[in-house]
């Protein structure tokens, strides 16, 4: 913490030298005295019934202490998330599903007992459903989307006006299903206390306030029981924002062992039981005068959903805030199928949309022969297309043209033939929106001079922990190195989960207000610090509670350049630059990271990432590294992130933006746009494999 600089200036992480150091641990590096380890047994088909389970064989192996099965598994309490009620019944929604538990006393011998088990399934001679198609005679339209945003929603009439248009596109846009694959897997360490009335739990996990909430529900027990530690988390991207399997299994098996017990997921298994971006299709119709202008805008998606729990990607809501259209359309549908539950993937919602409403600007600029950053000038909004709120503040049109400065823009969009490649540069707008959740916070004086805040956020690689110190030391007017701050378990203040591009506002608001309290507090004491200390604590749920009369967004440009091999296919990225706007950069050395990881995470999407469904068997088809391909370094390019100035009164009181998603928004369609420019051809369906660009 030595020599952290104030708020707006570059600090590198406090943690920075234990993780590089090994010291930091991580949730399967809690290994308690007596330590058991479990390793889950899931199934091989995507329906149906477990008739028999065989755990004999198992059982008899060396250091196997226990196979649970749902004949004598903990029966668990309520719980809302259907993808947790393990081993409860017999039933079988989709492949992967866990059916059986081993516990030994080693990995390998957990391993060794699970592939023992033997399983007996009936599928009733039924093939799995896992195929998405707009006319799914299973679909249907929600009420609501994720967000709680309703499922339709309509300005004007669009089609009308699409159809009165001189100029009309009538599109469509396909994103397979996604993995989160965070460094870090899903791990987790379940000790009960000897009379088992307490829990104390070692989790990967973006919010360990969450998982206490639900681990006390599913078990029984009163929240202040159970303690959930996630000190350190190796990434999360979404798919350790809620509760995750792994967890209620190693709770369960220390129950029921009377011992503690660790379960680290292999990374193979994490596809089925950990969520997935699920698959999107898209329509998107664009009505324009010759100028480029939008009448017309309908964006409908089709998604899917598993058969027990309905999760619809939200990918048609970033087209209500985008532009102006006097006919607007935005509609989502929902097919369940015999899949896994889908769940967050950074920047559900804006990341496939955007790719798709932002192809689809693409080609109306190219329609009506309209610069595309020009066009996007052309079709800003004066307030917020769906609600009519004002914006807090939009700078699309600020990150636009920066970005068209720094990129060289139009001047190096090509296409251009450079050593036998074709090559062509592309932009896309981004956007996301600002959430923020109530959050309680402790701050305290110490006698010695020091200050420590408390906050149960959870530092998921981000930086958080330091930027939470250096808000702190902003609001009590000291340096930053006077403050800890203390972050990672349940029984800190309560804080939300690590997600939403939400932490940094929503936690650093109540640590902000704790720590204006504590000056008021020693400012009335002439700054003298009693022997035990001063303390002052703020809970913001009613300021956050207040609807904003804005519309509060983040936004931002990409640009990208391409160039593409016509002889094997292999299209790679050259250059890609964005400029964000998102309110004040507290940190601008973690924000850049944020920014630039985000669009590697796009280039991924663009480029390699898709998990298609087996129809045989409804398994995904690409599970571990070796088969989804994540960008590694040779993929990436020289990557710039900037940001334009915002000063926004209309946010957390430190006037910031989230930043954690949107430097993905809005790559994945700079890229494709960069393709088609290159080649003079459109592919609309992501990724961009040599079996698509040939
Ligand atoms: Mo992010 S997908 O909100 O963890």
């Amino acid at each position: 913490m030595e020599g952290t600089p104030a708020l707006g200036s570059p600090a590198t992480r406090r943690e920075a030298a234990l993780k590089v150091t090994g010291g930091a641990r991580y949730a399967a590096d809690h290994t308690p005295p007596g330590c058991l380890y479990a390793w889950p047994v899931a199934a091989t088909v995507a329906v149906g019934r477990v008739v028999r389970v065989d755990t004999a064989a198992a059982a008899a192996l060396p250091g196997v202490t226990a196979v649970l099965t749902a004949a004598d598994a903990p029966r668990l309490g309520p719980t809302e998330d259907a993808e947790l009620r393990l081993l409860q019944d017999d039933r079988v929604p989709h492949h992967g599903w866990y059916v059986a538990l081993a516990v030994a006393d080693t990995p390998e011998r957990a391993r060794a007992a699970a592939d023992a088990v033997s399983v007996t399934y009936d599928t009733g001679g039924a093939a799995p459903d896992v195929r998405l198609h707009e006319g799914h005679p299973g679909g249907y339209e929600p009420e609501q989307v994720n967000g709680g945003y309703p499922a339709r929603r309509e300005q004007g009439d669009a089609l009308a006006a699409y159809q009165d248009a001189p100029v009309r596109l009538d599109l469509r846009y396909a994103v397979p299903p996604l993995h989160n694959h965070p460094m870090e897997p899903h791990a987790a360490t379940a000790v009960w206390d000897a009379d088992g009335e307490r829990l104390t739990v070692y989790d990967s996990s973006q919010g360990a306030g969450l998982v206490r909430t639900v681990l006390a529900s599913l078990f029984g027990l009163a929240e202040e029981r159970v303690t959930v530690h996630s000190e350190h988390v190796g990434g999360g991207f979404g798919c350790k924002g809620t509760p995750r399997p792994h967890v209620v299994l190693a709770v369960m098996a220390a129950r029921h062992t009377g011992r503690p017990v660790k379960l680290a997921l292999p990374r193979a298994h994490l596809p089925a039981v950990v969520g997935h971006r699920a698959p999107t299709l898209h329509r998107v119709r664009l009505g324009a005068r010759p100028d480029g202008t939008l009448t017309a805008l309908a964006h409908e998606v089709t998604t899917h959903t598993s058969r027990i729990r309905e999760f619809v990607e939200q990918a048609a809501v970033p087209a209500r805030v985008m532009y102006a259209a006097p006919g607007l359309l935005t509609a989502h549908r929902v097919v369940p199928l015999d899949v896994p539950t889908p769940s967050w993937m950074r920047a559900p919602g804006e990341t496939p949309g955007m790719y798709a409403l932002e192809s689809a600007m693409d080609e109306l600029a190219d329609a009506v022969g309209v610069d595309p950053v020009e066009l996007r000038v052309r079709n800003e909004p004066s307030a917020e297309p769906d609600s009519g709120r004002p914006y807090s503040s939009r700078g699309l049109v600020a990150c636009l043209r920066e970005g068209a400065r720094r990129f060289g823009w139009p001047g190096t969009r090509g296409p251009r033939t450079r050593d036998g490649l074709l090559t062509g540069a592309g932009v896309a707008a981004s956007t996301y929106p600002v959430y923020l959740a109530p959050c309680q916070a402790v701050a305290h004086a110490l006698p010695d001079g020091t200050y420590r805040v408390e906050v149960a956020a959870t530092d998921i690689g981000t930086g958080a922990r330091t930027v939470l110190a250096m808000v702190a030391a902003d609001a009590l007017g000291v340096p930053a190195d006077r403050v800890t701050s203390v972050v990672g378990h349940s029984d800190l203040p309560p804080a939300s989960v690590a997600g939403g591009s939400s932490g940094t506002g929503s936690w650093g608001w109540a640590v902000h207000e704790a720590c204006r309290a504590l000056a008021l507090k020693l400012a009335r004491r002439e700054g003298k610090v009693p022997e035990d200390g001063l303390c002052a604590s703020a809970d913001t749920t009613a300021a956050v509670k207040q609807r904003s009369p804005y519309a509060r967004h983040a936004f931002g440009a990409q640009f990208a350049e391409v160039s593409v091999d016509q002889v094997s296919g292999e299209v790679r990225v050259l250059r890609m630059l964005g400029v964000f706007a998102a309110g004040r950069i507290l940190n601008p050395l973690t924000a850049r990271s944020q920014f630039v990881g985000g669009m590697v995470m796009g280039l991924g999407m663009a480029l390699t990432e898709h998990s298609p469904l087996d129809p045989a068997h409804g398994d995904f088809t690409a599970r571990d590294l070796a088969s989804y391909h994540v960008p590694v370094h040779a993929d990436v390019p020289d990557i710039e992130a900037h940001w334009v100035d915002e000063h926004d009164k209309h946010l957390d009181p430190m006037g910031s933006k989230g930043i954690g998603e949107i430097g993905t928004v809005g790559a994945a369609a700079a890229i494709g746009n960069a393709f088609a420019r290159a080649t003079g051809r459109r592919i609309r369906e992501l990724p961009l494999t040599p079996d698509r660009v040939l």
